[in-house]
């Protein structure tokens, strides 16, 4: 019997992952560690096999909550738990620092102290920071580590914690860096679920700047069996870029969804944009198909449709989560910008 320890399963990948590497294994049973913030949802865990997956409510900055819950000798722990939203951390950037800095730290200690086979850190290209506004820049693993929101740098200060466990205590380690996802069951406040709830409700849809910053988008099932294709045979201590070779503008993305609901374009209100808002993410993910022969499935139209059908069928996940904390957020982050 295999045997992994999941954090922060609860949210928007965690969530997809138990669900992928559940449908993987036969022989898998997987600890659910998540705190619930406002992004976790134990309904993204609805209808999984209660035997083989065990949810514990817990934070990874609580050692000790942390080393109850982790068995001893388990294969592989997965670091998905973060406070995961750019925005967010330019408000306030402390819980960022908490989460995801100290608390990776400690699951490194415990990983050790329980003798865990293989540590997989999931990050971000956002600690590249932002590449040259050309059709031909992309992020390598060699590219230097740069971040410029306060999200990236407490990921890329993860990575180095990664490292030093690994040079120093000789932990196996491997990281992989991911461009943005989209998908079912993505806290609404990110870019494609926020623009598929508001363009429903024909609601204003907010678009930073002048619309033409690139992200590199990847289905979030794709992203997940990359994960676990780097934890089975990535190299020690390697970091993995995961990609789609899909980079596009945020007005592309923004445009396709008006067009697939019908809705006009008139929708879309351009608001100030971003404080140091990055222009261009593009993956280069040669390393991880050439060397681990993966790649992603699922084509941009595909994953689109996919997940603007799930978010149609499921408007009372949407109300639900988005009752609460997230409306406050919204209030203060967007309102008097769509106002101006
Ligand atoms: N969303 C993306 O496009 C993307 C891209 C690349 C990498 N990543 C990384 O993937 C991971 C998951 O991202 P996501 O989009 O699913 O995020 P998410 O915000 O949807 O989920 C984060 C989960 O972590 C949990 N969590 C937060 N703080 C915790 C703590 N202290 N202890 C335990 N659990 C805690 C939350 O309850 C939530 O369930 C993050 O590490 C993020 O940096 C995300």
């Amino acid at each position: 019997m295999k045997s992994f320890f999941v954090t922060g399963g609860a949210g928007f990948i965690g969530s997809e992952f138990v669900r992928v590497a559940l449908k993987s294994y036969e022989n898998l049973k997987i600890v659910d560690f998540d705190a619930l913030t406002y992004a976790g949802n134990l309904e993204n865990l609805r209808g999984l096999d209660d035997a083989r997956h065990i949810f514990v409510k817990g934070d990874i900055c609580d050692k000790q909550a942390v080393l109850d819950a982790m068995p001893e000798g388990v294969d592989a722990v997965f670091n998905f738990a973060a406070e995961s939203h750019v925005d967010r951390s330019i408000e306030s950037a402390n819980e960022f620092v908490e989460t995801n800095v100290l608390g990776t730290q400690i699951l490194l200690d415990c990983a050790r102290e329980r003798g865990a086979g293989r540590f997989v850190q999931i990050s971000t290209d956002e600690v590249m920071g932002t590449l040259p506004e050309r059709d031909d820049a992309f992020f390598t693993e060699d590219s230097p580590i740069a971040p410029n929101s306060p999200y990236a740098a407490s990921k890329a200060a993860a990575e180095q914690f990664v490292r030093a466990a690994r040079e120093t205590f000789g932990i196996d380690t491997v990281v992989t860096r991911c461009g943005n996802n989209y998908g079912f069951r993505q806290f609404p406040e990110k870019l494609i679920p926020l623009m598929i709830s508001n363009a429903l409700n024909d609601e204003p849809l907010p678009l930073y700047g002048d619309g033409r910053n690139v992200r590199d988008w990847i289905f979030v099932t794709d992203h997940c069996e990359a994960i676990l294709e780097v934890y089975e045979k990535g190299s020690s201590g390697e970091t993995y870029n995961i990609g789609a070779r899909n980079p596009l503008r945020n007005i592309e993305v923004v445009s396709g969804i008006l067009d697939h609901l019908g809705k006009p374009h008139s929708l879309i209100k351009p608001v100030e944009d971003r404080l140091g808002h990055d222009r261009r993410y593009a993956i280069d993910p040669t390393r991880i198909e050439t060397e681990l022969g993966w790649k992603a499935r699922i084509g941009w139209e595909e994953g689109l449709a996919k997940t603007i059908e799930w978010y149609v069928s499921n408007e009372d996940w949407i109300a639900s989560v988005k009752s609460g904390e997230y409306q406050e957020f919204y209030e203060r982050y967007y309102s008097h910008r769509i106002a101006q």
